[in-house]
């Protein structure tokens, strides 16, 4: 037989007898996975658009400072002043910062990628390309959607590891984090000025793919799979710029941001949430974790001075001025203005979020105050109780 293909059910059930961990390291989840093997966009892009865009001659402007200034000190790809929430993660997990797949030089061995291998990309769609031709919105999106994501995955994996068990293996101790992806399948057309009954009639189609990526997964051997939501989109910066009302009612008055769009994103996460409930009955042995990103990023919105952004929540870091410090001829880049203290400002770059934000959403996430479920991995090394990030730090 093939090395590491879908899927018989006996190896299905054998990883899930070889897949619990054993506990070493002294991180507070530390050993409960070998490696993280994750797949979306921006929100989790520790550097493969940087890297497509120096072999394609495509610039990003991540790959310029001020991206990379807090943390880093240096560009890294990262659509953020430092880490992200991948990053808080894999340290919260003992591991190192999950390599980007996309290499420096055109290519990198599967030696590099042994303890997690990072496939998402900065501005990649679920949808494929052509479903946006498709609708008549332009030629010129990116071939990195999830479809694509996953198909380079399935041709890494044989080098990973030489026999079909052993790759079973090594995704059942691998941690999938599928996403955030999704939030740009809504973000092109919204920008094109597409109309919101057309974008709810996306939302099953992006669901849909995101979903038959998991099963995929789940038969090649994931065990565990952490799903994102879609954030509050209606509290981004591009997004009150570019949406901004003189009507007082479209604003949720307790954080300023925009209701119809806040709504949209929960649109995408209900829907989300009920697929994962029908695929959780189809696989009872997988680990099917929705993780509320849009709950933990409205607790900074809800009381911004809780977490020192009184004042600027709603404000980007990094942009070209106006009401939210974003304009979109004059966005991020060496030329813009950059705040003097970037923990202050929950929007980086008014799409993105800084540092800062990024540790509270992930703390939110990991220890679970009342308002988030808790990130509830099957690993018994998980001390969920305890904080993985003090609050000063
Ligand atoms: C998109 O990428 C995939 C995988 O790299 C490739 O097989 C396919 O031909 C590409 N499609 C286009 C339209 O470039
Ligand atoms: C946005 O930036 C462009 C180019 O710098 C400028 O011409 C324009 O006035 C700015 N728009 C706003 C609303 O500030
Ligand atoms: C910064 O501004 C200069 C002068 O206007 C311009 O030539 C340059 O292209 C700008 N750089 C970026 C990254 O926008």
């Amino acid at each position: 037989m093939a090395s590491c293909t879908a899927s018989s059910l006996f190896l299905t059930q054998l990883v899930v007898v070889v897949a619990l961990p054993i506990i070493s390291s002294s991180s507070p989840a530390g050993g409960c996975f070998d490696s993280i093997i994750s797949f979306g966009d921006s929100l989790a892009d520790t550097g493969n658009l940087l890297r497509l865009s120096r072999s394609d001659a495509r610039p990003t402007r991540a790959g310029f400072l001020p991206y990379g200034e807090t943390y880093f000190r240096r560009p890294t790809g990262r659509f953020s002043d430092g880490r992200l929430v991948i990053d808080f993660m894999a340290e919260w997990l003992g591991l190192p910062f999950v390599a980007p797949y996309y290499g420096e030089d055109g290519g990198r061995s599967a030696a590099d990628f042994g303890k997690g291998v990072n496939f998402a990309v900065a501005g990649a769609t679920a949808l494929d390309a052509s479903f946006f031709e498709g609708r008549g919105m332009g030629n010129s999106f990116p071939n990195e959607s999830l479809r694509v994501q996953l198909g380079l995955f399935k041709e890494l994996l044989p080098s990973l590891r030489s026999t079909s068990s052993d790759c079973k293996e090594f995704l059942g101790k691998s941690l999938v984090l599928m996403g955030e992806i999704g939030g740009n399948d809504y973000n092109y057309p919204f920008f094109m000025g597409r109309d919101l009954e057309e974008m709810q009639d996306i939302v099953p189609l992006v669901i849909e793919e995101i979903v038959s990526a998991i099963s995929e997964l789940i038969d090649l051997g994931a065990a565990t799979i952490l799903v994102p939501g879609n954030f509050p989109i209606g509290c981004l910066p591009v997004y009150l710029t570019q949406f901004q009302s003189s009507v007082k009612e479209e604003y949720d008055p307790s954080t300023g941001c925009l209701n119809w769009l806040n709504e949209f994103s929960q649109y995408h996460n209900e829907q989300l949430q009920r697929k994962l409930d029908h695929l959780r009955e189809l696989h009872p042995r997988a680990n099917i974790v929705y993780v509320d990103y849009y709950n933990a990023a409205l607790r900074l919105y809800r009381s911004p001075d809780k977490f020192g952004f009184e004042g600027r929540i709603l404000r980007a870091c990094c942009g070209g001025g106006g009401t939210y410090n974003y304009n979109s001829s004059q966005s991020c880049n060496s030329n813009a203005t950059v705040c003097d203290d970037p923990s202050s400002y929950a929007s980086w770059d008014g799409i993105h979020f800084t540092e800062a934000a990024y540790r509270w959403i992930f703390k939110s996430i990991a220890d679970g105050p009342f308002t988030v479920p808790k990130l509830d991995i099957s690993c018994p090394s998980l001390a969920l109780n305890e904080p993985a990030l003090t609050e000063s730090e």
